[in-house]
């Protein structure tokens, strides 16, 4: 890791492990150089595309346009000449809207700042360094910051903007992007995340045609439908192989990524606030930060930029609001979530019934969700009220939670702080707390409003209603949901001139209440959720180190949900439970086991009626306890690595983490198609030892058959334990494990065999763990 100058050439050279960025002042301008693997300091010099003739600007003035409309620019302006999309777009008290922007100075130093109000990733002098390159528009005296941070061991580079007016007049930023990255164009295809309620976060992958490609969020939100994620990918590109150029935006409000292919196929790759409903007074004086935004480069394929957004979130964003919090590492409770249980159908006797079933079981945390407080009865009302409904919460919060307690458990609540009910006293006090444009009724979703949180006077009251709430009892964890999302855009707050920064205002006031719970509550365990996931994003990571990743439970749906999220996020941060069956919302009927499966993949809970199922799911319950304390330090710290996909194969799904030191790896293998003729499945696990000896063991007999001359072993009966070799023949009918090197596993692969009697039935999985002897 490390960031040079090369004072004669006027380069910049970032280095992380395995890549290099370069950037280079030329004739004033910030233009980008490279981006890719590793090259040698030596050679940067040939890279600076020196412009030919008609294209230098100081040459052939006549032709300045040329340049400015094809060359590789850090932050590209609109106005003056380049036709491609920029990233800043400014105008004037006079409607004027050119800017050139021209290096000044810059400063290098180890460790890395903070962004004022907004999350970020961080770093200490010891761990990363920074950039700071400072241009300036000479005309209206805009001064524009660029940040760029490494991280030892990481391959990413993180970026963000700030902007100074430090001119004579106030102007209004239009575009204010965080990040452009311009590169030539060979063939390649982009990747995002679509989705819906319930949908959320599946994986397109589309070529690159000439023009704009985005995918963006008005909604004031990331949003259920797009994500503020893509990667630019080689065609040939695959979880292990091929050039991937990965973008996430640190950021939960209106977003826009997008490519650009333009004449001269080159790709330019923009990032940041969505333009369209932005808008930002920067008075004479004042200062604007732009979110910040990563890009992870792999030159062998999607699964490296994955881990590498893995490890980058998991070591310097999650937790950042509160870096003492103890689940940053910690293992967190195995809970029990009553919503899809009772819905707003609960009091306190059901949930003592609920904790009472759930403690024998050893569940560790009761989560009371929605329907507490105020007159909440249905979704209908009551949003805003935060004052607990002692009609239904009998003898109070405190005896509630003292009774859980009691019976060995933790105690969790649900809120929903940035909303408000047409029917609650707090509208009727306040109708003018809601946004919405005057003269103009208002959309409602859900049957509820969003409160205006660009307003201090809001936050602080809203705040002091959750606090009050939080003090009355010992409550260990908040599941923070956000049901809506935001239209009518309108605050009776904000001047006319100033409309257009309530989205952004918004998501400052929504960033400052977590903040305020995360230093007054340093130990509380935060989960974001909003309608299921549709803020999952690594702005909420770094508060909450988890989010609830969909309202879709059903294992199955489950797989394409987790895939997608798990192409940035770690599993550590994805909320996922065990729910009933037929499924709430798909009607399946899914193995209890395989629920079991999918959610030992995420954060691992439960979403039901326990003292409603029936007997043989609960009686796996402490089975399931035992295997998430197993193997959950595997999943929450380990690399992980996406075998297959029932999305893109239609069959079966296989992803795998393994330990840091390569000693433990567990494979999980969903049948979700049943076919004829099918005798064995070939799997390909990586991220092994190929030097090491693993021993494999399997929870069915599925693995082993097909090798006649396996090393296998079996276990003791009693004991479970694996016992020495036996002899081959025996092996083969007993045993459910056998020995091989790494190199063996991953070069040739092991046989599933979906035939056997353990996989028979609909939607079985397997569990494979692997350990050095
Ligand atoms: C959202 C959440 C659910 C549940 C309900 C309660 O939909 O995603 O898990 O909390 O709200 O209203």
């Amino acid at each position: 890791m490390g960031i040079r100058f090369m004072e004669k050439e006027k380069l910049f050279k970032l280095d992380t492990p395995g890549t290099s960025y370069v950037c280079a002042v030329v004739e004033g301008f910030l233009l980008h150089v490279y981006y890719g693997k590793t090259i040698s300091d030596d050679d940067v010099r040939y890279l600076a595309r020196i412009y030919e003739r008609p294209f230098t600007p100081s040459v052939n003035n006549r032709d300045r346009g040329s340049f400015l409309d094809t060359a590789f620019f850090e932050h590209p302006t609109e106005g003056v000449g380049d036709g491609r999309s920029g990233c800043l777009r400014i105008e004037t008290e006079a409607g004027h809207q050119g800017c050139e922007l021209s290096y000044a100075k810059h400063r290098i130093y180890k460790g890395k700042s903070g962004l004022q109000g907004l999350p970020s990733t961080y770093g200490d002098e010891n761990d990363s360094e920074t950039l700071e390159i400072e241009l300036k528009d000479e005309i209206t005296g805009l001064v524009t910051t660029i940040s760029y941070s490494v991280y030892d061991g990481i391959d990413a580079i993180v970026r963000s903007v700030r902007y100074d007016n430090t001119g004579k007049g106030d102007l209004y930023l239009r575009t204010a992007l965080s990040l452009c990255l311009d590169m030539d164009c060979n063939d390649h295809e982009l990747i995002t995340l679509h989705g819906s309620w319930a949908r959320e976060r599946h994986i397109d992958r589309s070529p690159i045609g000439y023009g704009r490609h985005e995918v963006s969020s008005i909604r004031g939100e990331s949003s259920h439908q797009m994500h503020p994620f893509m990667a630019v990918a080689g065609r040939n590109t695959t979880q292990t192989q091929g050039e991937v150029y990965g973008f996430s935006f640190i950021y939960s409000g209106n977003f826009t990524a997008g490519v650009e292919r333009t004449q001269h196929n080159s790709l330019r790759c923009l990032m940041g606030i969505n333009p369209t409903g932005f808008s930002w007074k920067l008075e004479k004086g004042g200062s604007f930060s732009a979110p910040e935004a990563v890009i992870v480069y792999s030159g062998s394929g999607i699964g490296h930029m994955s881990r590498t957004f893995h490890k980058l979130y998991r070591d310097h964003l999650i937790c950042g609001a509160c870096r003492n919090n103890k689940y940053k590492e910690a293992p967190r409770p195995i809970l029990i979530n009553n919503w899809e249980a009772t819905y707003f159908d609960f009091d306190t006797d059901k949930l003592i019934s609920i904790a009472d079933e759930a403690a024998k079981s050893g569940i560790e945390m009761l989560v009371m969700d929605d329907g507490w407080f105020g007159n909440r009865s249905s979704d209908n009302m009551g949003l805003g009220d935060w004052f607990v409904n002692e009609d239904k919460i009998k003898g109070g919060l405190k005896y509630l939670v003292d009774e859980v307690n009691k019976r060995g458990l933790k105690f969790g609540i649900w809120m929903e702080p940035e909303m408000i009910s047409p029917d609650s006293d707090l509208y009727r006090e306040h109708p003018d707390w809601a946004i919405a444009i005057p003269g103009r009724t208002a959309t409602l979703i859900r049957n509820q409003y969003v409160l205006d949180l660009s307003r201090k006077e809001i936050v602080d009251e809203i705040y002091s209603r959750i606090k009050a709430v939080l003090s009355s009892a010992n409550i260990e964890y908040v599941k923070w949901d956000m049901n809506r999302g935001l239209c009518d855009i309108g605050s009776y707050a904000l001047s006319g001139d100033r409309q257009g920064e309530l989205f952004h205002r918004y998501m400052l006031g929504v960033y400052k209440l977590q903040q305020m719970l995360l230093d007054d509550f340093p130990d509380l365990l935060l989960e974001n959720c909003s309608g299921g996931g549709a803020r999952f994003d690594p702005g909420m990571l770094y508060y909450s180190p988890q989010i609830w990743c969909s309202d879709d439970t059903d294992a199955i749906e489950r797989l394409a949900i987790q895939e997608g999220t798990a192409i940035v996020y770690p599993l550590s941060s994805m909320g996922a439970h065990i729910s009933d069956c037929p499924n709430h919302t798909v009607g399946r009927i899914t193995p209890f086991e395989t629920r079991g499966y999918v959610a030992l993949a995420g954060t691992f809970g439960y979403e039901l009626d326990i003292t409603a199922i029936p007997q043989e799911d609960r009686d796996q319950i402490p089975g399931q306890v035992e295997m998430y304390h197993k193997y959950n330090s595997l999943v929450r710290t380990g690399d992980y690595y996406r075998i297959s996909s029932y999305r893109e194969n239609g069959y079966n799904d296989c992803w795998m983490v393994v330990s840091q030191e390569k000693s433990r790896a567990l494979i999980t293998y969903i049948k979700v198609m049943s076919r004829p003729n099918n005798r064995s499945v070939l799997i390909k696990p990586q991220g092994l030892d190929p030097d090491a000896e693993y021993r494999i063991t399997c929870d069915k007999r599925v693995l082993g058959i097909e090798y006649p001359s396996i090393r296998p072993f079996s276990f003791d009966d009693l004991s479970g334990e694996a016992v020495a070799e036996t002899p081959e023949s025996e092996a083969l009918n007993v045993s459910r494990g056998f020995i091989l090197h790494g190199d063996t596993i991953m070069n040739a692969g092991l046989l599933i065999n979906e035939d056997s009697p353990d996989m028979n039935g609909d939607f079985k999985g397997v569990l494979i763990e692997l350990e050095i002897l």
